[in-house]
């Protein structure tokens, strides 16, 4: 009998997992976590993250062939196949800082892995990782344990989180990297018929080591670099006049270009684009090619001009101070369909906001207060390392911030709206309603492209949408970043 062990039941590990474990009813799966109060979630009836689907899947499998637990130890040794899912943070300090991964928690798995396997595995990286990490992993685990074998892969996840069981059930493809020699390809060939019980076998990739690391890290810039190119275009469309989602449509018509990821937006989050490009420009610099690290980090750049324009725009069209007004900040999860808050861009937007000494009242459906609180009061960077490294006592004053549970309280007295995540219920919220409750002039700045533009100015809201032709108003009212 095959037995997996993932370590680390974080947004990768948990669902992954969970969908092996529901598709290949015969292999065993153990999803191992130093975090207990992590593991205790996955075992009850409030599981750690929101993923549609997810809940479903877990409750089919979940004491049949798929265990969560916190003896790390055990589950490795038993194990044929082992995950390594942890967290790869940016370093904040030393060599690399700001830029380099962080894999302090990939050593210490792999470590362990060492010290307590008695027999042969196979050691899959999950979790992005540098290019060349596989050899460095490769070098501590022979180094440390002479007669067992191991051989390790690279099969990175491409599963976006909202639709992580979607992604997971039906992938585009599944990227399997491995040594060019007789263990290498046997390995591959093991874990290809774990995926192949549900994905066709024309969608497995099997290339080297080294294409699947990079592949995952290009695929990510690629998408990221996408989503700035169309915030860039955004930009010029506001001067100009011209709709960004009518350029968007219009060049995704080219095939060669595609429909998908053309969304202007108020910039991208989650945890993995930014990392992952600070990691790309970082190895480059490694290399000796600076002209292609300041490539993409040109894409971060533009990322961040986007946020700071919209927080510009926000203060420019308020009479040029926001100080004391209330805003309502709607949404602020990295996109919509998850509660996770890693880079939001609502983070950067509400602190340039609360500089600028506005009391926000902020509403997401899946995110708490605590939560909330947080990421206002963290440092940039600290999300992705151990609780003991963030802030305690948030230093933000409650004062400016409140959390609340509905968006119509959000909403009551503010004099403008910010609408950060394009949560489904934002489309449908009662404009009208919202309008009446407000100081006037009402203001909504749309950082995500949900609202009828045409229909809120005819209620009589000052509209800003991303890339869309600005009204009189903000024209008079220039904003610059
Ligand atoms: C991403 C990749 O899509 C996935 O393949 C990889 O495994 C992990 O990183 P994720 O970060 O979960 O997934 O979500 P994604 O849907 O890619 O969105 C990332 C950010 O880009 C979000 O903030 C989203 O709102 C933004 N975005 C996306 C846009 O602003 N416009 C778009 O058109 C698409
Ligand atoms: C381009 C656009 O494709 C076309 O839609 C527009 O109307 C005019 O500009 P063209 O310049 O004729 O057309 O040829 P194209 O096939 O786009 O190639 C442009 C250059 O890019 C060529 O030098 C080509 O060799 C190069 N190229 C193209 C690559 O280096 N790699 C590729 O994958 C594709
Ligand atoms: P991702 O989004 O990549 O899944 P997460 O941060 O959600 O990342 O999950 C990573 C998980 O890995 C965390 O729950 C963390 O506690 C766990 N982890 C980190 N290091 C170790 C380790 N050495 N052994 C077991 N679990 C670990």
């Amino acid at each position: 009998m095959v037995k997996i062990c993932c370590i680390g039941a974080g947004y990768v590990g948990g669902p992954t997992m969970a969908v092996i474990a529901l598709k290949c009813p015969e292999i065993e799966v153990a999803v191992v976590d130093i975090a207990a109060p992590r593991i205790n979630a996955w075992n009850s009836d409030h599981l750690p993250i929101y993923e549609p689907g997810l809940e479903d899947v877990v409750k089919e499998c979940r004491g049949r062939n798929l265990f969560f637990s916190t003896d790390v130890e055990k589950h490795v040794a038993e194990a044929n196949i082992v995950f390594v899912s942890v967290n790869t943070p940016t370093k904040t300090q030393g060599l690399g800082a700001g830029k380099a991964a962080d894999l302090t928690y990939w050593e210490s798995a792999a470590r362990m892995i060492a010290d307590v396997s008695k027999s042969d595995k196979i050691v899959v990286e999950k979790s992005t990782v540098p290019v060349k990490t596989a050899e460095a992993i490769e070098r501590i685990l022979t180094h440390n344990r002479k007669g067992i074998n191991f051989t390790i892969l690279s099969n990175p996840e491409f599963l976006a989180e909202g639709t992580a069981i979607k992604d997971l059930f039906n992938p585009d493809r599944v990227l399997i990297g491995g040594r060019e020699t007789p263990e290498g390809q046997k390995a591959i060939h093991a874990l290809r018929d774990v995926y192949a019980h549900w994905v066709p076998l024309d969608r497995i990739l099997c290339t080297n080591l080294w294409s699947a690391e990079l592949s995952k890290l290009a695929a990510n810039a690629f998408l990221a670099q996408r989503i700035s190119s169309v915030n860039a275009m955004s930009a010029l469309c506001e001067a100009t006049g011209a709709d960004v989602s009518q350029v968007s449509h219009s060049i995704g018509t080219d095939s060669r270009i595609g429909p998908k990821f053309l969304n202007a937006s108020v910039g991208f989050g989650g945890s993995c684009f930014q990392k992952d490009i600070l990691n790309l420009v970082y190895i480059c610099e490694c290399n000796g090619l600076p002209e292609v690290a300041n490539y993409w980090k040109q894409v971060i750049k533009v990322n961040d001009y986007q946020k700071s324009r919209f927080v510009n725009r926000v203060v420019s069209s308020m009479f040029n101070t926001v100080s004391g007004k209330k805003i309502a900040v709607l949404g602020f999860a990295f996109k919509k369909d998850t509660g996770d808050t890693r880079e939001t861009p609502a983070i950067d937007v509400c602190k340039g906001l609360l500089g600028d000494k506005a009391k926000l009242s902020i509403y997401d459906p899946q995110v708490s207060e605590e939560q909330i609180l947080k990421d206002l009061a963290m440092k940039k960077f600290d999300w992705d390392h151990p609780a003991h490294l963030q802030p305690t006592s948030p230093t933000t004053s409650n004062k400016q911030v409140s959390v609340v549970w509905d968006a119509y309280e959000a909403i009551k007295d503010a004099h403008g709206v910010c609408i950060m995540t394009e949560w489904d219920e934002f489309k449908n919220l009662d404009y009208k309603k919202v309008f009446d409750n407000m100081q006037k002039p009402a203001f909504i700045f749309d950082g995500r492209n949900v609202v009828d533009v045409k229909k809120l100015r005819d209620i009589g809201f000052i509209v800003y949408s991303i890339g869309k032709p600005l009204d009189a108003w903000l024209k008079d009212m220039p904003a610059v970043a």
